[in-house]
């Protein structure tokens, strides 16, 4: 009986917010035990959230399989259901959370519904050495700085219109790179060192890309710039600003730990400038592998580990989404 006492809990997180179909299979010993994922993409248009949605439910059993697989587990090992309650896109979120409670029910498992910005500061702090860092979440849809600070995970800095990849995505479909345009962009920007001035916008703590977005466009317009001049111009202005607004929030709470998060922290100029910073002022910068800075079900299962031994429960009837889930909601 001890030793059944003493077995790791195992949990399986289901990540559906956006693009991303994500299942992880986590124990409470922080060992990642799968990670599966599959990204909806498309040549010419953006994200059309009912055709996503379709691209989730027509993904999700071979993920599923292969996830366990990989683990060398069957659902009937599995300690936790977690999914992503919000924030997110309602069509996708509702794949994922119907996958969750059929699941639970079906194998009668505990259900705990997470906060995926959340999910990104605790994955990061699970797989570094990083205790209370301030998180720069920049992702597609989200640009958020956000810390533990007073029992709620704050967020001290946004952006006041579209998430940085989103702009970095829009900018790059401009110039027909196609999608995603981060990891292209980046390739380009390497090749050139010539800058090129570009609208800086931090208002306070807060960023915004509208502006930037319409600059770039009419200067590609023009004819008479580089594209790799462009591409270089952008990343050095609008991480210039990200890196800004995090130094403020690390000073403001006294915290000498960055983390990054989301898709756009794989950009290695994006890492680069924030070791820089953090080196600077005596701090340190922590990176994650790609796998964990992209949407993932790793980081669901691992919120849903932390969250359901601090006692956290749930009934089937609350875990509806939570499209428009705030980050700084929940005491803790
Ligand atoms: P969320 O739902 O959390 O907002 P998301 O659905 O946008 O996330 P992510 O996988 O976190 O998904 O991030 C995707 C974004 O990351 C895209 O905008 C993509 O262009 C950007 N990205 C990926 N690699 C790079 C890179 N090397 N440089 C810059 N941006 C990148
Ligand atoms: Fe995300």
């Amino acid at each position: 009986m001890k030793d059944e006492e003493m077995k790791p809990l195992i949990a399986f997180g289901i990540e559906s917010t956006a693009h991303t179909f994500g299942i992880g299979i986590v124990d409470s010993d922080k060992r990642i035990l799968a990670n599966v994922r599959r990204a909806y993409s498309t040549e010419q248009e953006g994200m059309i959230p009912a055709k996503v949605a379709d691209f989730h439910i027509k993904n999700a059993e071979e993920i599923i399989r292969e996830a366990l697989t990989k683990a060398n587990l069957s659902m009937k090992d599995i300690g936790l259901i977690s999914f992503s309650q919000g924030p997110g896109m309602g069509h996708c979120l509702r794949v994922g959370a119907i996958i969750a409670r059929s699941l639970a029910l079906k194998y009668k498992i505990p259900i705990i519904g997470v906060n995926h910005c959340i999910a990104h500061l605790e994955i990061g702090k699970a797989l570094t050495e990083a205790k209370d860092p301030v998180l720069l979440y920049a992702s597609g849809a989200n640009t958020q700085i956000i810390a533990f600070e007073s029992n709620r995970y704050r967020i001290f800095g946004e952006s006041l219109d579209i998430g940085v990849g989103n702009f970095i995505d829009a900018f790059a479909r401009y110039i027909k790179l196609g999608f995603p345009g981060g990891p292209k962009i980046e390739a380009l920007a390497k090749q050139s060192d010539n800058y090129i001035m570009l609208p800086y916008v931090v208002k306070g703590m807060d960023v915004s890309f509208g502006g930037i977005l319409t600059n770039l466009k009419q200067k590609y317009d023009s004819g008479m710039y580089k594209i790799e001049d462009l591409c270089y111009s952008m990343q050095e202005t609008v991480f210039a600003m990200l890196i800004e607004v995090s130094e403020r929030a690390m000073a403001h709470c006294r915290k000498n730990e960055l983390l990054l998060g989301g898709g756009v922290a794989c950009n290695k100029r994006l890492q680069e400038m924030a070791e820089k910073m953090a080196t600077e002022r005596g701090a340190k910068a922590y990176f994650l592998e790609n796998q964990f800075n992209v949407d993932n079900g790793a980081m669901i299962a691992w919120l849903g580990i932390l969250e359901y031994l601090r006692g956290k429960r749930q009934t089937i009837s609350e875990t509806g989404i939570r499209p428009y889930w705030r980050t700084d909601e929940e005491e803790y």
